[in-house]
């Protein structure tokens, strides 16, 4: 007899498609097994030119169901196999399947066992960079979504071919993981900031020159967004304050568009009074010109004079109002001395967590999709999160701020003998 496991009774359907990734799906499969699960493996005619059926047989709780026809178990494997299922995981997923299963189209087994199902069904993507960011599969990843398929979005590294970019499947730790939580409690990712409300600042400031010069910076915003996503998909009622014309991420409905740093200290501080964590992800102009133009400046009229002035610090100002038990995060884009200068800024805006990168790297900050940070508390050690999608980095970021709440929590309890409240 094997020892149960933490997935012992549950029936899971796992389907691998033909993409690269493919072997990893093994990995997968042998973990679920480990758990205690009942794997029932589904591949598509792409998934065999990439693995060997004989070694998923080997390992899954039965053979494995390749065909529609010719299946000798039941003669009705596409709705069989669909309506036993506990959960139905497709790992890798490509995008053909993911466009199949968007569109209710049932092409083979698998497509037809992910329409027979009221389970819940896990996808994990893979595939190149190029097709991954393509807006036909961003919309029908999109479109699973709102139907209530859990995505476990693809991370960033070497992809077939020697490349590398976002679109390699998620490690099967994480795929497990999901699977997990989805089966306990009905969501792939943790929703730890059910209840709290969370304003985010995200993309440049422009500071106008005149009635059509303005004093900009190279931010994106995508940083920003991929935090407010992130605090989203985990539950945070979000306010997103921002400058640049990204659309809102799923789960965020507040969002209030500024461009000056003068406007953004208005929408921020009015949301934070209200927030449980405020986080200062945009990049603001520390000086404005004293006198814009209200008119354009003409050329014959000379080079002009631009007189500046400082902005408000708008984190400062956000530490000095700073409520007890409210979370303060901040960004330091730096150049040179990082760790330095983000304790610096840690200390003299009285934040909880600082999000420092070296904008001077390969892949990092502005304008690309990846990042690479690290994260300082005043009372922790520096936490280096390697080279990753900026969802990633999202993630690290809040799984930070999850756990500064929570480490306050257990001292309210320890102190007071009651149960935490944040107003
Ligand atoms: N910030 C702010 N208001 C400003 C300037 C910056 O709220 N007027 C916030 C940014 O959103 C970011 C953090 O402060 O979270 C960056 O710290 P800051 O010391 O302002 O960084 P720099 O402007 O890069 O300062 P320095 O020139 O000293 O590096």
């Amino acid at each position: 007899m094997t020892e149960p496991g933490p997935l012992t009774g549950r029936r899971v359907v796992l389907g691998i498609t033909g993409g690269i990734a493919a072997y990893k799906a093994v990995e997968v499969l042998r973990r679920l097994v480990d758990d205690g699960a009942h794997v029932v493996p589904v591949m598509t005619a792409g998934a065999e030119r990439f693995i060997g059926a004989t070694t998923v047989s080997a390992l899954a709780s039965e053979p494995v169901h390749t065909r529609l026809w010719d299946d000798p178990s039941t003669p009705i494997p596409h709705t069989a196999l669909g309506q036993g299922a506990d959960l139905i995981v497709v790992a890798p997923a490509t995008a053909r399947v993911i466009a199949a299963y968007r569109m209710g189209l049932s092409t083979d087994l698998l497509t037809n066992t992910l329409l027979a199902t009221r389970a819940p069904v896990v996808v994990c993507p893979a595939m190149h960079t190029e097709m991954w960011e393509h807006p036909a599969v961003a919309d029908n990843i999109s479109v699973l979504r709102t139907r209530g398929v859990h995505i476990v979005e693809p991370g960033v590294g070497r992809l077939a071919g020697g490349d590398v970019g976002a679109g390699r499947l998620a490690e099967p730790a994480d795929i497990v993981s999901a699977v997990h939580r989805v089966l306990d409690h009905g969501s792939a990712v943790p929703r730890d900031l059910l209840g709290t409300r969370v304003c985010v600042s995200a993309g440049g400031t422009r500071e106008p020159i005149d009635a059509v010069r303005v004093i900009a910076n190279r931010s994106s915003g995508k940083q920003g967004y991929a935090v407010a996503a992130e605090a989203a998909a985990r539950g945070a009622q979000v306010t997103l304050v921002s400058t640049v014309d990204l659309p809102a991420p799923s789960g965020v409905v507040d969002v209030v568009a500024v461009e000056t740093a003068e406007q953004m200290r208005a929408a921020m501080m009015a949301a934070a009074a209200q927030a449980d964590v405020a986080i200062m992800a945009a990049a603001v102009a520390d000086f404005r010109p004293v006198a814009p133009s209200s008119s354009k400046l003409k050329k014959r009229d000379g080079a002009p004079t631009i007189e500046l002035v400082p902005t408000a610090d708008i984190l400062a100002e956000l530490g000095s109002s700073k409520r007890p038990g409210q979370t303060l995060v901040g960004f330091a884009a730096e150049t040179d001395d990082l760790v330095a200068n983000a304790q610096d800024k840690l200390d003299r805006k009285q934040l909880d967590l600082i999000v420092a990168n070296d904008v001077s790297a390969d892949g990092v900050g502005f304008a690309h999709d990846t990042n690479a940070v690290t994260l300082m508390r005043p009372d922790a050690e520096p936490v280096e999160i390697d080279l990753a999608a900026k969802r990633d980095v999202a993630r690290a970021v809040i799984d930070a701020i999850v756990d500064i709440r929570q480490s306050h929590d257990a001292v309210d309890r320890t102190t007071t003998g009651s149960r935490p409240h944040h107003s």
